[in-house]
């Protein structure tokens, strides 16, 4: 008998045996499936130690609700509004927690050295090229730290020799202001803050963009580029950056040829000023010429947006119709003070209290600053958080979130910090350069800069809205950095009657 003169009742059975083990065979993998799903959500969701820290439950699933608001520019309010709903401490991710605390600011940032930043600041190389912000190894850090941190102590930016350039740039400013009924000062601080930073790292070659010219485009390559988004996709999910690019319109990049041809020349020019940080880099030839453009392409980047932006908020809040005692208060005291003739800025308690809650309020560097909790874990604001999670706090809501020590966290209130009562408090939870051993390198000559410029402006003009200015100057957020969300601020400046 062959197979084929089989009955058909066999053929039958036989299909229907095959059928139901095929069957069974796929729904044991769909049940397998279905299981590990279920322990997967149950451990997040239950057991896993981060499952224990405040935050909302999807936060314990997946990472996207972070990337999507990172990727959005709404990643700053996100968090804030989680942590005015959870407290101090925030869970963002399975792997990712946010503090707001002095204490746990101690902890993660200044502690031991501080903990290891995590390959975000890796988007910040410049040609591929490790600088001092960049660095993620606690040992190459130092090493380059210890090459170039006297440029920018207090000490050495308040020297004459430094001062000066300095100087001299708030007057051209001022000067380019006061000529026309309305000014987009977004532009011209932006290139206030590059001539100083570029004064720092090259004099005699420092930019003279606040006049105009070809250094111009530097600071159009540098302060109105939009590169969040693609670099969002570049840190999470690299292989989505080019399709990302190729179906969105062109946007400028930071940085461009301009400045990296500028950096190369300056460089090479000599000779430079004894204070500079060119001076410096070349006295460790080891370095090698690419390395130290590199890292004064990185102070130049380091130095514009950031002091840039912070003034334009200042100025644009004080013009405001509400502020014109406080402005009419700093103007008395820099009348007052003549820095050509001994007069010290960095002494008028009014100016200090205007540049501290701006930096308050409006710290361009208002998103979370990332580190790896180092091995065996740590217990952070009384939550155990295993090794390699990433932490992180964001000076937008340290700044805001602990009304005992910041009433009216949202309002303009420079005389906060002419008070006593508190100021031990209020300097514990101040985070806008950051803390420990990577804080912001240029924290003094930036201070420096914006005292500068405010008694350029404030002892000649006072400043209000131009008729014309119509722009948004709510925050929109970079990757790390806060800015004018239409990058354009008109003021008009009012001359002073000198008594
Ligand atoms: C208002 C002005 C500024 C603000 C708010 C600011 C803020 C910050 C913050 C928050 C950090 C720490 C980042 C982190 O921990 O991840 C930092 C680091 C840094 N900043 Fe600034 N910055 C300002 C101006 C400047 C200027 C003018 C320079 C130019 C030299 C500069 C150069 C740097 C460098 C090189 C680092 C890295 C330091 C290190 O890792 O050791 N910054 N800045």
């Amino acid at each position: 008998m062959t197979l084929t003169s089989l009955p058909n009742w066999v053929w039958v059975s036989y299909s229907a045996v095959v059928l139901s083990v095929h069957r069974s065979a796929l729904s044991l993998l769909v049940a397998v499936a279905i299981l590990s799903c279920l322990s997967f959500l149950a451990y997040r969701l239950f057991l896993s130690p981060l499952s224990k820290v405040p935050g909302p439950w999807y936060t314990n699933i997946s990472h996207l609700f972070m990337v999507y608001h990172d990727f959005n520019g709404t990643k700053r309010l996100w968090i804030h509004n989680l942590h005015l709903r959870y407290g101090c401490v925030v869970r963002l991710a399975p792997n990712e927690v946010s503090f707001a605390s002095a204490a746990a600011l101690k902890e993660i940032y200044t502690s031991a050295g501080g903990y290891a930043k995590t390959e975000l600041y890796s988007l910040f190389k410049q040609n591929d090229h490790r600088n001092l912000f960049t660095a993620l190894d606690k040992k190459e850090h130092n090493e380059k730290k210890k090459r170039l941190a006297d440029r920018y102590t207090n000490t050495a930016v308040l020297h004459p020799s430094i001062q000066e350039p300095l100087r001299e740039r708030g007057e051209a400013f001022a000067k380019v202001c006061g000529e026309s009924e309305s000014t987009d000062i977004y532009l011209y601080l932006h290139c206030y803050a590059l001539d100083c930073v570029s004064a720092m790292i090259f004099h005699p070659y420092g930019t003279k963009s606040v006049e105009g010219g070809s250094d111009h485009d530097m600071v159009r390559n540098l302060s109105y580029h939009d590169s969040r988004s693609a670099l969002v996709l570049r840190h999470h999910y690299p292989w989505l950056e080019a399709a990302y690019k190729s179906l969105t319109p062109k946007r400028p990049s930071k940085g461009g040829k301009f400045l990296f041809h500028y950096a190369w020349s300056s460089m090479r020019a000599s000779p430079h000023s004894d204070f500079t940080l060119a001076t410096r880099l070349l006295q460790h030839p080891e370095m090698g010429m690419e390395d130290m453009v590199a890292e004064c392409l990185d102070h130049i980047g380091a130095g514009i947006d950031t002091t840039g932006d912070a003034l334009c908020f200042l100025m644009w809040e004080l013009s405001q119709s509400h502020n014109a005692e406080r402005m009419q208060r700093l103007i008395e005291e820099l009348q007052t003070c003549d820095p050509e003739h001994g007069g010290r800025l960095n002494q008028q308690p009014y100016l200090n209290a205007v540049i501290e809650e701006t930096m308050r309020l409006w710290a361009p560097g208002t998103l979370p600053l990332p580190r790896y909790v180092p091995q065996g874990g740590r217990v952070i604001d009384g939550y155990y958080i295993p090794a390699h999670t990433i932490v992180s706090a964001q000076s937008y809501t340290v700044h805001r979130l602990d009304q005992s020590v910041f009433p009216e966290p949202d309002k303009f209130l420079p005389e906060r910090w002419l008070e006593e009562k508190g100021s031990v408090d209020r300097q514990r939870l101040m985070f806008a350069f950051g803390s420990g051993a990577r804080s912001c390198i240029g924290k003094f000559l930036a201070l420096s800069e914006m005292r500068i410029l405010l008694h350029s402006v404030y002892s000649r003009y006072r400043t209000r809205p131009a008729a014309d200015m119509h722009a948004s100057m709510e925050m929109s957020d970079q990757l790390l950095t806060s800015r004018p969300k239409d990058l354009l601020c008109k003021l008009t400046f009012d001359r002073l009657i000198r008594k």
